[in-house]
């Protein structure tokens, strides 16, 4: 049915507004998770590719710097109106090539335009700071500057909204963007360079680049007038790309996933934490940095909490998500399912016991594509891989604690930190827990997934390097602090040295 909503046979980059072959003719497929049919082919493109989008972007970036910042943030509004009447169709396309249900990928399209309305609005902000100096007839102030031109790689698992976390706010800082989408979605990026201009951003202020992560990537990485890269991927090709920026003191803004868990005290509230757990652990088939993939649950409630997530568990239906009846989609290939098998195994040869789910489904049309069962593990040890190891799957592990204080080390006591969540009615638990887990997001009585695009996103230790998506925090990577000092006095004037 939906395969008309994808007109074109093979993607071309998007270079100083023009659609624009690769250099080399070698293209990837893009399937559909959901039944292994071909979507479109995409270029896996070369550095000379990424050359040409640079040299287009730096002449660009250099006129669109002048432009008012409240005019260039237009631009924006502009493309969050032309999303917000196109939602539907982005988000037909995004469940075909991504495979998450339709209702979340409503969800993920709002996202995206939540930010497009958010970062507008910085066009009337982008808030620097005056000071008083420290001589007489003297001004200072700190200002907000472009950088230039930027990379931003962007994943698989949002392909839109992840987008829109780093290009808008580069945009309307002023910059002009090289944007490397990951070759499994590339549909999304095809779709927003398309609004970018219907919206009137002037050429060459994004470019996309299709392509691998060893080749167009690594090119980013290297090319002396990308200035700023922004990624969100694994945790292994992050290291990769730091290590690189660090050599060439390029700024460098990493999201690398999570190992987030839900406490559940003995007071919660069971119904809500059953429906937070099950909707942050399965949504999205365990495919989101943020997704529930352990279950920190105090040992008087863990029979009880058991038996109501084996219940729910029961009645999530799996499918293709554009089937609105289908609550878990497809797992986005081969080489993810393959992975989450081999943990399931790993959980089991380590001794934990399996409650449900643990296979791959190949039942009727489920054949067709890359589905996995629900699993549920529990009577797991903290030090178990399944507890301390990023799955990407719909694969979740009980732990049980005997308080509070235990529950916080157990969440804390792992590579990552990225979002953890409390389910409790006591206020002094949830005081303690907010400050205690070592997490860049916490939620109480809500599951670990579900951030809003106004606040900061990312996380502590392995999530990350301390910087933020989305938020005002995402102008701190996207634009470089400027000190503006200006003497009136007509004399030279020597700081610190002609103070009174
Ligand atoms: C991700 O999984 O990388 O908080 C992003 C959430 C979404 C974003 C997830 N708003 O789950």
């Amino acid at each position: 049915m939906s395969n008309a909503l994808v007109t074109e046979k093979k993607l071309s980059n998007f270079i100083n507004g023009e659609w624009v072959s690769a250099q080399q003719d070698h293209f990837a497929p893009v399937v559909n998770p959901a039944n292994g049919e071909k979507l479109i082919d995409v270029p896996l493109s070369s550095q000379e590719d990424v050359n040409q989008a640079v040299e287009a972007a730096k002449k660009a970036q250099k006129e669109w710097a002048l432009v008012p910042a409240p005019q260039r943030a237009e631009v924006l509004y502009r493309v969050g109106y032309i999303m917000k009447e196109r939602k539907e169709h982005l988000s037909q396309i995004l469940t075909m090539e991504n495979g998450k249900v339709i209702e979340e990928a409503r969800g993920e399209v709002q996202e995206g335009i939540d930010m497009a309305f958010y970062m507008a609005g910085e066009g009337r902000r982008l808030f620097g700071h005056t000071t008083p100096a420290e001589l007489k007839d003297k001004f200072a102030m700190s200002q907000r500057a472009p950088v230039g031109v930027v990379g931003i790689i962007t994943p698989w698992n949002f392909p839109i909204a992840i987008a829109t976390w780093k290009s808008f706010p580069a945009i309307v800082a002023g910059n002009a963007v090289i944007w490397k989408p990951a070759t499994e979605t590339p549909m999304m990026a095809y779709e927003m360079a398309k609004i970018f201009v219907e919206a009137g951003l002037p050429n060459g202020v994004v470019n996309v680049v299709f392509g691998s992560g060893s080749e167009v990537g690594d090119a980013m990485v290297e090319h002396s007038d990308i200035r700023v890269i922004s990624f969100t991927g694994s945790n292994e090709t992050g290291r990769t790309i730091a290590g690189k920026c660090g050599q060439l003191l390029k700024k460098v803004s990493l999201e690398m996933g999570g190992k987030n868990a839900v406490i559940v005290m003995d007071d919660a509230n069971l119904d809500l934490a059953v429906q937070g757990i099950i909707w942050s652990a399965y949504g999205t088939s365990g495919q989101r940095c943020t997704a529930c993939s352990r279950v920190i649950v105090h040992e008087s409630v863990k029979e009880q909490l058991e038996e109501r997530l084996l219940a729910e568990i029961d009645h999530l239906t799996i499918g293709d998500g554009l089937d609105e009846q289908n609550k878990v989609g497809p797992i986005i290939n081969e080489a993810g399912l393959r992975k989450i098998e081999k943990y399931v195994q790993i959980g089991q040869e380590e001794g934990a016991r399996l409650l449900a789910g643990g296979n791959a489904l190949n039942e009727g049309d489920l054949n067709k594509g890359y589905y996995f069962a629900p699993t549920l593990f529990t009577d797991v040890k903290p030090d178990m891989r399944i507890a301390k190891e990023e799955i990407f799957g719909p694969v979740l592990s009980i732990i049980p604690v005997k308080d509070l204080d235990e529950a916080i080390e157990v969440n804390n006591d792992v590579a990552f930190g990225l979002s953890s969540s409390i389910f409790t009615q006591d206020i002094n638990k949830v005081f303690k827990a907010q400050r205690d887990l070592d997490t860049g997001i916490v939620y109480v009585n809500a599951g670990t997934t579900g951030a809003e695009i106004h606040l900061p996103f990312g996380g502590t230790k392995g999530t990350g390097n301390g910087h933020r998506d989305s938020g005002q925090a995402a102008l701190d990577v996207f634009t470089e602090w400027k000190a503006v000092y200006v003497d009136f006095s007509g004399k030279l004037q020597r700081a610190q040295i002609d103070v009174e």
